[in-house]
């Protein structure tokens, strides 16, 4: 497998966010833009993507199989870093055959699909679920879905290094909390490693409480050798993943309007809008600094309506 150079590590600017509502609260927000890293590699995909690639290079693997849903963002990124960087790729779909955009991106990419249904793909977590497949291709080394696990997180700790590098040109000697959307919680994990201890984290929860993210969280951090940072989930979800209203895609279309950030409603629009409704309620003293990171995903934007 080929791996990009050792130095190539993808920057995001740390940029002030400016909307009215924190302004009235007095709360200062940055949001660190790492939907803009790379065109197609983008968000925390590539975060968490970097120590799995480096574990299958060091195991000799020609590729990497990994799972997800017909519009995934980490399907994307892990197809399009397959092709940019010349490494074979396999994605095991949720469901049956559809022609999403980001389908017709994966085959164009040149991942290699199998649909699983939806008993099949609920059989993820089982043991022996890998087993076929490792049979199918020996040469692939397998990541979770969404390039979750340890090796996950622990490639996220890369965001933390970019925004304390960034903090000076905002005027900011320090900051008192993250913000982030959450999935399955490794991200945040991998900033509460991190950070250990120094700021609060809060998730967003873009999936309902019961879809396992507070124990994904606890199992990566119990793995931790030091100090974590504690963090706080909020349902952000709005009766369920990928459930969009029409409050919600008035909100994004006016923070971009205002603010010229390009949201997506899955997960970074609403992120950005439980945060209005905490900083709305008073969750945030006056004066309390921000870093939101906006974790991409708007390849995923594409054919998304409001539904009732
Ligand atoms: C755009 C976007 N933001 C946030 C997340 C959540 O990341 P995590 O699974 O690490 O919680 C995902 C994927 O799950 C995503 O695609």
């Amino acid at each position: 497998m080929l791996l990009p150079p050792a130095n190539w590590l993808p920057q995001a600017p740390l940029q002030p966010l400016r909307l009215d509502w924190l302004e009235s609260a007095g709360v200062e927000v940055a949001i660190l833009r790492l939907d803009q890293i790379d065109p197609l590699i983008s968000g925390n995909k590539w975060f968490k993507l970097v120590e799995h690639l480096k574990t299958a290079e060091r195991a000799g693997a020609e590729g990497i199989i990994s799972l997800g849903g017909a519009h995934s963002n980490h399907l994307h990124a892990l197809a399009a870093a397959g092709k940019r960087l010349g490494f074979k790729t396999v994605g095991l779909l949720r469901g049956h055959p559809q022609d999403t955009s980001t389908v017709e991106d994966l085959h164009a990419f040149g991942m290699q699909l199998h649909w699983l249904g939806y008993a099949g793909y609920r059989a993820r977590h089982e043991a022996g679920f890998w087993t076929p497949w490792q049979e199918r291709y020996p040469t692939l080394h397998a990541v979770p879905e969404g390039g979750g696990g340890l090796a996950g997180a622990l490639g996220c700790a890369a965001i933390m290094r970019q925004v304390d590098e960034q903090l000076a040109k905002l005027g900011w000697d320090d900051f008192d909390a993250w913000w982030l959307a959450c999935g399955t919680g490794t991200t945040l994990a991998g900033l509460a490693l991190a950070d250990s201890g120094k700021r609060s984290l809060y998730g967003a929860l873009a999936v309902p409480n019961d879809h396992g993210v507070a124990p994904n969280i606890e199992s990566i951090l119990a793995q931790a050798v030091g100090p974590v940072a504690s963090y706080r989930l909020i349902d952000a979800s709005r009766r369920g993943f990928a459930k969009v209203d029409q409050t919600l895609m008035t909100f994004i279309e006016q923070t971009e309007q205002v603010s010229g950030v390009p949201l997506e409603p899955l997960y970074t629009g609403k992120a950005l809008l439980a945060l209005k409704q905490l900083v709305e309620s008073g969750g945030f003293a006056a004066g309390t600094r921000v870093v939101f990171v906006h974790t991409g995903g708007l390849q995923g934007r594409r054919g998304f309506a409001a539904t009732p």
